[in-house]
């Protein structure tokens, strides 16, 4: 939904679909009783880091930002639009998490509660700072709104654990490749939000490290073969769900001049190794078929939105969808299958 002035635009709602960034909510009582006493010390140490603020003056909109940008082309305006609404919604997704944790810990957790707060604190500044990019397009997200509105996935606390460390971790892998790439060819930083990026993704590095604390102080979610299994599923999830993502919007990636596979690819190697010094497990991407199951799942993906638009009748469409999706679990689940890298026997030799 839009309201329009005559000057911009407010969007009320986004398109939710499989890919969209998603809103959690959690069991905040079983959170508050967690005994986080293994990793008290290295949580009261991040405390202190994430008090110091290191970005308390970085997220300012200087001289470089006032300025027209009618003269980016519209098929470029378009995708980057994209780009900056999906990530201005993950980060506020990731606002309202960790302040509706920070609330509710409150006087009961009050390392967690504090640390939630300081995270709160980030994602509010990263996506504030994406939906005044949005407006230098003239269009915004209606934060409120999309507070009230959109539909919260449920999660257990160890499942917002596993998923959040990696969304913090891949966040500033996407974030450090892209800065880096356009350091090299500026000539493709269309707009300065990119050379943001250095010391942005820091603030998501230290969130992820955060959850790394979190994680290793819930033993079970590393010792023994539930802990295991889980930590494939949900780098395999997280890995699937970006190829899907970046091959949907290579245009974007091309228009910075980057190349959306490779790009995904170096994304998930770097984030599946990092992830070794936190899961009990790790995916082995260099394994022939790996990358080549993912994308072909990302190319049935793109068929699969192809049918959806096309005019055929809903029958129709099912059974040509069927093939597809069949084939789409069945990558997922060889994927699954291979023989993944055990991460405890590398613990303390990973870097
Ligand atoms: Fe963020
Ligand atoms: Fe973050």
């Amino acid at each position: 939904m839009v309201t329009t002035t005559p000057e911009s635009l407010v969007k009320t709602s986004t398109e939710e679909t499989l890919l969209s960034p998603r809103f959690y909510t959690t069991d905040f009582e079983a959170i508050a009783n967690m005994d986080i006493s293994s990793q008290e010390e290295e949580l009261k140490a991040m405390i202190a880091e994430m008090k110091t603020d290191y970005n308390r003056y970085h997220f300012v909109r200087d001289e470089e930002f006032k300025q027209s940008w009618d003269h980016i082309d519209e098929k470029t305006r378009r995708v980057f639009v994209d780009f900056l609404e999906r990530s201005c919604t993950s980060e506020f997704s990731g606002f309202l998490l960790f302040k509706e944790l920070s609330r509710k810990l409150k006087g009961r957790n009050p390392i967690l509660a504090e640390i939630f707060h300081l995270m709160a604190r980030d994602e509010a500044r990263h996506a504030g700072f994406l939906n005044k990019a949005m407006s230098d397009f003239n269009i915004s997200l209606d934060l409120g709104y999309l507070t009230k509105n959109r539909t919260y996935t449920f999660f257990k606390p160890e499942w917002v654990i596993y998923a959040v460390y990696l969304s913090e971790k891949i966040g500033y892998w996407r974030y450090i490749l892209m800065y880096r790439h356009l350091e090299k060819h500026p000539e493709y930083q269309f707009y300065p939000l990119f050379r943001m990026f250095e010391n942005w993704c820091q603030d998501e590095n230290r969130h992820g490290d955060i959850f790394k604390a979190l994680l290793r102080s819930q033993s079970k979610m590393w010792q023994g073969w539930q802990g295991r299994l889980w930590a494939r599923f949900f780098l395999l999830s997280v890995f699937a769900t970006h190829t899907l993502t970046v091959h949907e919007r290579a245009d974007f990636y091309e228009s910075v001049g980057l190349d959306a596979q490779e790009y995904d690819r170096e994304v998930i190697r770097k984030t599946n190794e990092t992830s070794a010094r936190a899961f009990p497990v790790t995916l082995n991407v260099e394994h022939p078929q790996f990358f080549q199951r993912l994308e072909n799942c990302a190319d049935r993906n793109e068929e699969l939105k192809a049918i959806d638009l096309s005019n055929a009748p809903k029958l129709v469409k099912f059974f040509r969808k069927l093939p597809l999706i069949t084939g789409i679990f069945w990558d997922l689940l060889v994927l699954y299958l291979i023989k993944p890298v055990d991460a405890e026997s590398l613990r303390g030799t990973v870097r």
